[in-house]
């Protein structure tokens, strides 16, 4: 395997990390290739908060080969000059970098064009061409973070000038992947005209997070918990996902969407999959894609009744201003808009391991802090022998911030004392880890482009089988234009999702909270 690794141009952290991603994917590495990485939406923001830093950070840490070159593509008469000013704020840099980002900005360069425009296209392709060696395979990577609108037009133009002759060829898409089933197969389809799935990198950046992709080797490296992994312990699992902030000037687009469709529907669910699938014969990408899959289609599609929506309304007391302003007042947003900012909703899993624990997903904007987690909740201990009945068992994976896992259990209080009280097995990663750099998702997930490893990305029938589940909710909900519930900015959301969640199992003491510093 060790041939088949870019030794010339990666250092030996690159190198490693690279092998080990190579365990995973049938696809090798080649050397003695260039490679080309492509922004098309490069005036947007994404690329000018998400990918450019990414890029700058692989590069930075000799993770992608040393002479990878990055061309932007847009429709605004941009410099490089102009990419620059706007990206390096969002680029972090130390003093003793600056000369690497000299170097990092020589790798960089601008076309303008249209999305749809075939002659453009060429003059991309032709910038390519400059950059490439004719003598070597040259490999092009394409991430298109472009509004949907124009997502189909610079797909085919892409497929009609720009595939590479010699060398493989990458398209990385992000989300929305439509907005139900219909127009999400509708550009499948286009898609699967153009390119073959294993040339499609359809990211969801939550599988790139630490504590995500930490989710296999918690469940299948572990004997402690894989048996207890079932009906028979657990009565429910919760994943929460908790923003502080609202939705910041972004409310237009937003809208069009709302919550199920901006996190239930792709974060939250390939988490779900992640935590409920059976062990895959083995880790590479299409065993785990498999088995995601298997689990989905044991998924009905959620009903209304198991659903609680909200929209946050301003709080007149807040001290900041954000906070006293509620969605409908974030430009964009139509005064009648019935979209959700809220939801929690349980979703069932009709297999012999999973029947009656319901899987219950809550995420929401304008909330009282930032979260994210996944909350496994054991059954109570049947027998009881002690005068006060022991609390639950949880165990928890703390995707953010402050990344940990914990185990909620009883403990004889110490001392003479012969009473019991909650406590926790405790491993967070900035005491136990001081030393890690976790890499940003977008790292980890560009780097597997370039690797070919597709393991944490959305294959097309997982994404058939994800809105087949919230598609039929999401029309109901228009259908019936379902007023959400009001809950003030900065709150925990409307109580209803609490009645909710009782209602399924889980059970709230409010009488334990592991004590967390923020970082
Ligand atoms: C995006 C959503 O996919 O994820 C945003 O569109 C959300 O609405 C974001 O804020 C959250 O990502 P993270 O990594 O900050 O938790």
């Amino acid at each position: 395997m060790d041939n088949l690794v870019p030794e010339d141009n990666c250092n030996e952290r690159g190198l490693n990390i690279l092998k080990k991603s190579l365990a995973c994917t049938d696809q090798p590495v080649q050397t003695n290739a260039s490679h080309v990485f492509v922004i098309l939406g490069a005036s947007g923001d994404l690329a000018k908060k998400k990918i450019y830093p990414t890029m700058w950070a692989l590069y930075r840490d000799k993770l992608i080969p040393e002479d990878t070159k990055i061309v932007g593509y847009a429709r605004s008469n941009l410099t490089m000059e102009d990419i620059k000013s706007k990206c390096e704020p969002f680029l972090k840099v130390k003093d003793e970098n600056r000369s690497i980002l000299k170097e990092f900005w020589t790798m960089n360069s601008y076309v303008r064009g249209q999305y749809d425009e075939k002659a453009d296209f060429e003059n991309l392709k032709q910038e390519m061409e400059k950059l490439e060696k004719a003598d070597q395979d040259n490999n092009r990577i394409f991430y298109l973070a472009l509004p949907p609108s124009v997502f189909k037009a610079s797909a085919s133009r892409i497929k009609e000038t720009c595939m590479s002759a010699r060398g493989w060829t990458r398209i990385i898409i992000e989300k929305p992947f439509g907005r139900d089933s219909e127009s999400s197969e509708d550009l499948s389809q286009h898609l699967g005209r153009l390119f073959r799935e294993d040339q499609l990198y359809r990211i969801d950046h939550y599988l790139g997070k630490e504590m995500v992709q930490n989710m296999m080797s918690i469940r299948f490296a572990n004997q402690i918990f894989s048996r207890s992994w079932n009906r028979d312990s657990l009565a429910c699992v919760v994943i929460n996902f908790k923003e502080p902030f609202g939705t910041q000037g972004r409310g237009g687009y937003f809208d069009k969407f709302g919550i199920i469709r901006d996190i239930c529907q792709n974060h939250l669910l390939q988490i779900l999959s992640l935590a409920s699938m059976d062990k895959p014969p083995t880790v590479r990408a299409d065993d785990i894609r498999n088995e995601k899959v298997k689990i989905l289609k044991l998924i009905p599609p959620v009903v209304v009744e198991d659903v609680v929506l909200g929209q946050y309304v301003g709080d007149p007391d807040a001290k900041e201003e954000e906070k006293r302003l509620g969605y409908k007042d974030d430009k964009g947003v139509p005064e009648d808009s019935v979209t959700p900012t809220y939801a929690a909703c349980v979703l069932r899993i009709n297999s012999e391991r999973w029947e009656g624990v319901p899987f219950i997903m809550r995420a929401g904007k304008a909330l009282n802090e930032k979260k994210a987690e996944i909350r496994f909740q054991f059954k109570d201990v049947p027998g009881n022998i002690f005068g006060q009945r022991p609390k639950r068992n949880e165990l928890v994976l703390r995707v953010q911030p402050n990344e940990a896992i914990y185990c909620k259990m009883m403990n004889k209080a110490p001392g003479m004392s012969f009473t019991m009280e909650e406590s926790e097995l405790d491993l967070t990663y900035k005491d136990r880890y001081s030393d890690a750099r976790l890499p940003e998702a977008y790292e980890r997930l560009i780097l597997d482009v370039f690797v070919g490893s597709q393991m944490n990305f959305v294959r097309s029938d997982e994404l058939r089988e994800a809105w087949r589940i919230f598609t039929p909710l999401l029309h109901e909900l228009e259908t019936r234009r379902q007023e959400p519930i009001p809950y003030k900015f900065g709150t925990r959301g409307p109580k209803e999702a609490d009645e909710l969640a009782q209602k399924n199992n889980f059970v709230y003491t409010g009488t334990y909270e592991w004590i967390y510093e923020d970082v």
